[in-house]
């Protein structure tokens, strides 16, 4: 890839690691409604909307509830997953994020954030970095959930930028191929076993360098 005009990041898992409140909030839920759900279970759901994150949690179980009732049990799940993340610091911040955000930026390349997450707001504010992307597109902003690349091409289009010209840092497998349906670039942070359909995989932000995106 010749020129890269900006990078893309998804937050839960690339920039914080939020699926360990995503997982106790959860699991409360569960608990309290006699349903079995385990740290396993937990990682299907990473990527995954709030709303298709209960579905799964009820399907693994083979428990129907109307569509009030999810309503319902979803919000119950999010304050208790607001009340942690309203916990949160900078000193959460994943290794290398922060630093590898301000080096695209020194290099002008533009970022932005491309996330399922509707609190994503909340969680730039506690950790103090809402100031280090251009443009923030999260699960306010969009009506279809990765692997479809809404998310992403609405942040492109935010930048004014191309997709061909973006660059997207993803921990999910729907992530990865949300970009990938987007037609861009994209380093999974993970594992390559997991991740097998990125153009890269590195195990975190603080592997990556400016360099490595040339490569791609
Ligand atoms: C994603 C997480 O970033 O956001 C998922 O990986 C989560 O686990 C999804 O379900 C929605 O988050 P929220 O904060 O809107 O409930
Ligand atoms: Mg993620």
């Amino acid at each position: 890839m010749s020129t890269v005009k900006a990078c893309l990041f998804d937050l839960d898992g690339v920039i914080v690691d939020t699926a360990v409140y995503h997982y106790k909030a959860w699991k409360r839920l569960a608990d309290q409604l006699g349903l079995k759900f385990s740290e396993q279970d937990n990682e299907l759901l990473k990527g995954v909307s709030r709303v298709r994150s209960l579905e799964i949690i009820l399907e693994l179980n083979h428990v129907t509830k109307s569509a009030e009732e999810q309503t319902e049990l979803a919000t119950l799940k999010n304050n208790w997953y607001v009340e942690m993340i309203n916990q949160m610091t900078p000193a959460e911040i994943l290794p290398g994020a922060k630093e590898f955000l301000e080096a695209c930026r020194a290099a002008g390349i533009k970022t932005a954030l491309g996330s399922a997450s509707k609190n994503s707001g909340t969680i730039l504010n506690k950790i103090n970095l809402a100031g280090l992307f251009d443009a923030i597109v999260d699960g306010n902003h969009v009506s279809k959930a990765k692997p479809d690349p809404e998310v992403f091409l609405k942040g492109a289009e935010a930048l004014a930028v191309k997709p061909s010209e973006c660059v997207v840092f993803e921990d999910a497998i729907a992530g990865v191929e949300a970009a990938v349906n987007g037609g861009m670039k994209v380093v999974g942070i993970g594992s390559p076993e997991v991740l097998g359909k990125a153009d890269m995989v590195v195990s975190g932000l603080d592997k990556m360098s400016l360099k490595m995106l040339n490569g791609l």
